[in-house]
């Protein structure tokens, strides 16, 4: 019965297919991105900062685009109210109410601005301008008590920013002897 089904999914399947093609023909699909496309999809930043792009910023410019592009769901001073909080949480992921923000429980600053570039604001991500990214970084940062407010982020100074929770996490690979 089920070996029935399975084999008219397949016969319809085939019946859908829009002719058949060679091995040599290839389906046919999309045209060669050019340079230009794949740098604007290419935009991983790893944590130790490799992909970052040019610019810069430090925290009050950030905050300036902070309370234009980001309030409205993270609150003043980042503090969560729609959407997560950015700050705070420090010390308590060992506690029976962890706290996990950016400050808290991030190990890397570059990932920051990744996600950040990335993802926000959330109904218009990747709308930032790189020297905006790095700026909200740097304010997000701050906020956190982690650099001061005239520190500026840009590809060479963002990966040495040693996040609190930089150690707190337990590499599961490679394995060592112990576990
Ligand atoms: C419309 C609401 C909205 C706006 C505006 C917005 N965010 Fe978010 N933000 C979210 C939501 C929702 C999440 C959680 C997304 C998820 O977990 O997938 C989030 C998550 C984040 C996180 C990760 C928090 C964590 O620890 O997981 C950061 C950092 C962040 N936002 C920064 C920003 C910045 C900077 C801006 C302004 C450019 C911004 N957001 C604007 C809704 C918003």
């Amino acid at each position: 019965m089920l070996g029935a089904v399975a084999a008219q999914g397949v016969v319809a399947l085939c019946m859908a297919w829009p002719g058949t093609l060679t091995a040599q023909e290839g389906p046919g699909l999309g045209v060669e991105l050019t340079v230009e496309q794949i740098a604007a999809w290419d935009i991983n930043v790893a944590p130790d900062g490799a992909g970052l792009p040019p610019g810069s910023g430090n925290a009050r410019q950030g905050a300036e685009v902070f309370a234009v592009k980001c309030i409205a769901c993270h609150s003043t001073d980042g503090e969560g109210g729609l959407n997560d909080p950015l700050v705070g949480g420090h010390g308590s992921l060992n506690g029976p109410e962890p706290l996990r923000t950016v400050g808290s429980y991030w190990p890397y600053a570059p990932t920051v601005f990744d996600y950040i570039r990335r993802a926000m604001p959330y109904a218009l991500p990747q709308s930032l301008t790189d020297d905006e990214t790095y700026a909200l970084t740097a304010y997000v940062l701050q906020l956190n008590g982690i650099i001061g407010e005239d520190d500026v982020m840009d590809a060479a100074s963002l990966p040495l920013v040693e996040m609190p929770n930089r150690d707190g996490f337990i590499l599961a690979w490679p394995p060592t002897e112990e576990r």
